[in-house]
């Protein structure tokens, strides 16, 4: 296989450089983080599920006119993405309390907000991404006016789009982190959505049970991880037919 170089190395994916220019390739690993990387492992087929959600988020985006940097699947755990200068922005959007907010504010988890509530943190793990205000943001010029309407008009239809999708699977959408980036076309420049959408940047709750089916599995210590993440595969028909493993690559496409 020929090797490419690689870019930048996450907690959970590494981006080489793509087969032309513009274009990266996302790979998802299997590792886990929490809590800013203080509580780590290694989950076998994790990368995979995520590989394989992200996609089938970004794609349904992509076809009702939302813009993604989502080009094309390459392999179980690769994809080929537009190549973006990510907004250092972590854009939160939370239709039900949880998390920090319920921690900040004092609001019981699972108590749905008056409507959803967008919320910006300045990407920086070694502060441990702050929540920040768009006065900061205008302030240091992370974003402009312009940007902050585009960025909040994109959370809005992802989390229409995504809360849809999951209603449908009998999965509450508690809240869930996007990234934006800047692409430049020709004398013009605009914003889509980046990154991944997967249980990793989501909260999932059964809608009759209440059962976790996101990263809060490995936070809070709540069962397999890979078990809740293919659930929602599963529920999503993401999943390939057969009980073959997921952690044996050659027999999926
Ligand atoms: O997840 P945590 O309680 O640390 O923070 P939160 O502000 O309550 O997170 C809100 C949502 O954004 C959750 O679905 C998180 O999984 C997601 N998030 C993320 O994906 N990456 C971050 N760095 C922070 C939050």
């Amino acid at each position: 296989m020929a090797r490419r170089k690689k870019i930048y190395e996450g907690k959970a994916k590494i981006l080489f450089e793509g087969p032309e220019p513009g274009t990266i390739v996302q790979y998802f690993k299997d590792d886990a983080t929490a809590f800013n990387a203080e509580k780590k492992a290694v989950l076998d087929g994790k990368g995979v599920l995520n590989n394989r959600l992200s996609e089938y988020f970004m794609t349904g985006l992509n076809q009702i006119g939302v813009p993604t940097h989502f080009i094309k699947s390459l392999n179980m755990r690769e994809q080929l993405v537009r190549q973006v200068e990510i907004i250092p922005l972590e854009v939160i959007v939370r239709n039900y309390a949880a998390g920090t907010m319920s921690k900040r504010l004092g609001i019981d988890e699972g108590t749905q907000l008056p409507r959803p509530i967008v919320e910006y943190c300045y990407k920086d793990d070694s502060l441990g991404d702050p929540l920040v205000s768009e006065e900061h943001i205008a302030a240091f010029g992370w974003a402009s006016q312009q940007d902050m309407d585009d960025i909040l008009s994109l959370a809005l239809r992802v989390n229409d789009f995504m809360s849809g999708v999951m209603f449908g699977v009998g999965i509450k959408l508690v809240d869930f982190k996007i990234e934006i980036g800047r692409v430049y076309e020709g004398d013009f420049q605009r914003l889509i959505v980046a990154d991944e959408i997967s249980p990793d940047s989501c909260r999932l709750w059964d809608i009759e049970t209440g059962q976790k089916l996101d990263k809060d599995v490995f936070r809070r210590d709540l069962g397999s991880l890979t078990d809740a993440y293919t659930e929602v595969a599963r529920r999503l028909g993401v999943m390939p037919k057969s009980s073959t493993p997921i952690t044996k690559p050659t027999l999926i496409n």
